[in-house]
């Protein structure tokens, strides 16, 4: 059996970058300059402070002051939804629009789900997971009148330490109507923005990056909620960021003054009724007026800010979308759930309510712990979109996967250690065939369903190896298995533009929260890594091309519980912690 292993200091790594990217460049060039400049190597990490400036921690909760604060009543804990039933589509009846079913979608998206003790140090964790858990991502949204939250349609920010909405603006009646006269009845709008400076406090340069990952995997939680209530949620892929920031305030100055700015990332629709195609106008807001009275002041999260990063600015600007066309591609080539996962999953382990709340990152993995390859096979299938419905949470997004799989296979039963690959578009599977080390196997497991694209590549221990690339973080070793996310990165940015920059790791993100759940469902424990050594993985699986890179690693194991901490609940609705 081969034992893989890389040279611990690689050689060839480009001097520090410094200065800002080309201001003649085209977007998809200043891109490619952020990507390589923000990689890490073994012997440079990518520019950071360093060391923390702890009197700067950016605080991670977003107040609107003067915005009225309308609390979400708690939902009663122990809803009986089976985890597996999230993945089947239109299996439940839907919940009607109302103040206690807006609660339970902000709770299974972006809720406090505990707050952790240690000594004299408190901090929360949040149903979405974080880099760092510094949580740059705000959650917004737009719904019409509802009683007990308002008699007036309204523009609303989620304010997560409280479960509460923050009523930013008050819509005018007509405009309300324009805008969502095109959807069913009983649809609203939720969107995303990021605060850089929350992650750039801690990361420097690469944070942009890492600002994309958590608002997949916040995509990811507004779908999963959505589908836990019995709703759709789509997507607008071709909708301007100028347009979701004037819909959420994000460029109105005045209410920001000195405090930290939020970059536009995302919209999209909640359809609470029948599902029906997503049109493709969105009246009003595309004109940059949906007749708002708006008020609130946001609070300002460091008392100082200590280095900038010019390049996140830059990078952020270069991927900024522009009204375009929607993207609609043909899935009638991809597996149906039989072929995916051979018997369909009606069973399972936990309910939904106990895989979202309970959901948590493993800080250490057991370096013991095996699953079964029916296990394995399952949580694999679960990232692939399928031909009928496209299965959730891939039918949130109209583009096919961009995100392939280069896994690290340590523990699971009957299935060989090793390099494998899961191509998550079969018709990638020659693409990668031709980018990936010529001596890889690409051989199917006998056990493995039809419609499952998993390769053995290579057998061999690839634990020192995983570890190694994932900035030699045992985790990466000691689990079932890891893995990291190979984009098709070059051809998807010139097929859609630098804005798509931000979809792939999106995609990347959802593949990560995919993951966190069935792991949960399973009865281990998963953990998202951005920290890698991104050349050095290109190098394992033989990849010398600049055209594929890999975007973020994840592992999934056995857990090591921290005993040391404290667990509080979520809410007591006391202030301040
Ligand atoms: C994009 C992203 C990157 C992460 N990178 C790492 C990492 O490199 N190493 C690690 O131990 N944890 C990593 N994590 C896990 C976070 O530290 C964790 O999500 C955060 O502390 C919140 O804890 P929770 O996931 O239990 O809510 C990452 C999480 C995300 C979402």
């Amino acid at each position: 059996m081969t034992s893989y292993r890389l040279p611990l200091v690689s050689t060839g790594a480009p001097a520090p970058p410094a200065g800002r990217l080309d201001a003649a460049a085209s977007p998809e060039e200043m891109v490619v300059a952020y990507h390589e400049r923000t990689k890490h190597h073994f012997h440079r990490y990518a520019a950071s402070r360093g060391a923390m400036d702890w009197a700067t921690q950016p605080d991670p909760f977003r107040r609107y002051q003067g915005a009225d604060l309308v609390r979400l009543p708690l939902p009663e804990p122990g809803r009986p939804l089976p985890y597996w039933q999230l993945h089947v589509l239109r299996a439940q009846p839907a919940e009607p629009l109302s103040l206690e079913s807006i609660s339970l979608f902000f709770r299974y998206a972006l809720s406090v789900t505990a707050w952790k003790r240690f000594h004299e140090t408190t901090w929360s964790l949040r149903s979405n997971p974080s880099s760092g858990n510094l949580h740059p991502t705000e959650g917004y949204a737009v719904l019409p009148a509802i009683e007990r939250l308002g008699a007036a349609p309204a523009v609303y920010h989620y304010a997560p330490k409280e479960h509460a909405l923050e009523r930013r603006a008050i819509l005018d009646t007509n405009a309300w109507s324009e805008l969502r006269a095109p959807f069913p009845e009983g649809s609203f709008f939720v969107g995303l923005s990021s605060v850089h400076w929350r992650e750039a406090w801690k990361y420097g340069e690469r944070a942009f990056r890492y600002c994309q990952h958590d608002a997949g995997h916040a995509l990811a939680t507004l779908r999963i909620a959505a589908a836990a209530l019995g709703w759709g949620l789509v997507l607008f892929d071709w909708i301007s960021d100028s347009a979701i920031a004037s819909l959420f305030g994000l460029s109105r100055g005045n209410d920001y003054g000195t405090a930290e700015r939020e970059e536009p990332e995302l919209l999209a629709l909640v359809t609470t009724g029948l599902p029906s195609a997503s049109p493709r106008v969105l009246n009003g807001v595309t004109a940059g007026s949906i007749g708002a009275r708006w008020c609130g002041r946001a609070n300002t999260l460091s008392p100082e800010h200590g280095d900038e990063w010019p390049v996140i600015d830059e990078v952020a600007r270069a991927t900024r979308r522009t009204e375009c066309a929607p993207i609609t591609e043909d899935f009638s080539e991809f597996p149906t759930e039989e072929e995916l996962f051979g018997i369909p999953v009606r069973q399972g382990l936990l309910t939904a309510e106990k895989a979202i709340l309970g959901r948590r990152s493993a800080v250490a993995m057991d370096g013991s712990t095996a699953i079964s390859q029916e296990a394995f096979f399952r949580m694999l299938a679960r990232l692939m979109p399928t031909r009928d419905g496209r299965s959730m949470p891939w039918d949130a997004i109209p583009w096919r996967p961009r995100v392939h799989l280069g896994l690290f296979v340590h523990r699971v039963e009957g299935v060989p250690r090793g390099l494998y690959a899961l191509v998550r578009d079969p018709d990638k599977l020659a693409d990668l065939k031709e980018v990936m080390r010529r001596e890889f196997r690409w051989e199917r497991l006998p056990s493995c369903p039809p419609g499952l694209p998993l390769y053995l590549l290579q057998e061999g221990d690839c634990r020192p190896l995983a570890a190694t690339v994932s900035c030699g973080q045992d985790i990466a070793g000691d689990g079932a298995f890891s893995l990291g996310m190979i984009a098709d990165y070059m051809d998807s940015l010139s097929t859609y533009g630098a804005a798509f920059y931000r979809n792939l790791f999106w995609e990347a993100g959802m593949v990560g929260q995919v993951l966190y759940l069935e792991a949960e469902e399973t009865g281990i424990r998963s953990t998202g890594i951005g920290c890698y050594f991104d050349d050095p993985v290109h190098e394992a699986f033989g990849i010398t091309s600049r055209e594929w890179q890999s975007l973020y690693h994840f592992t999934v194991g056995g857990p090591v519980e921290d005993i040391r901490l404290t667990t509080l609940p979520a809410y007591n609705f006391e202030e301040p912690r």
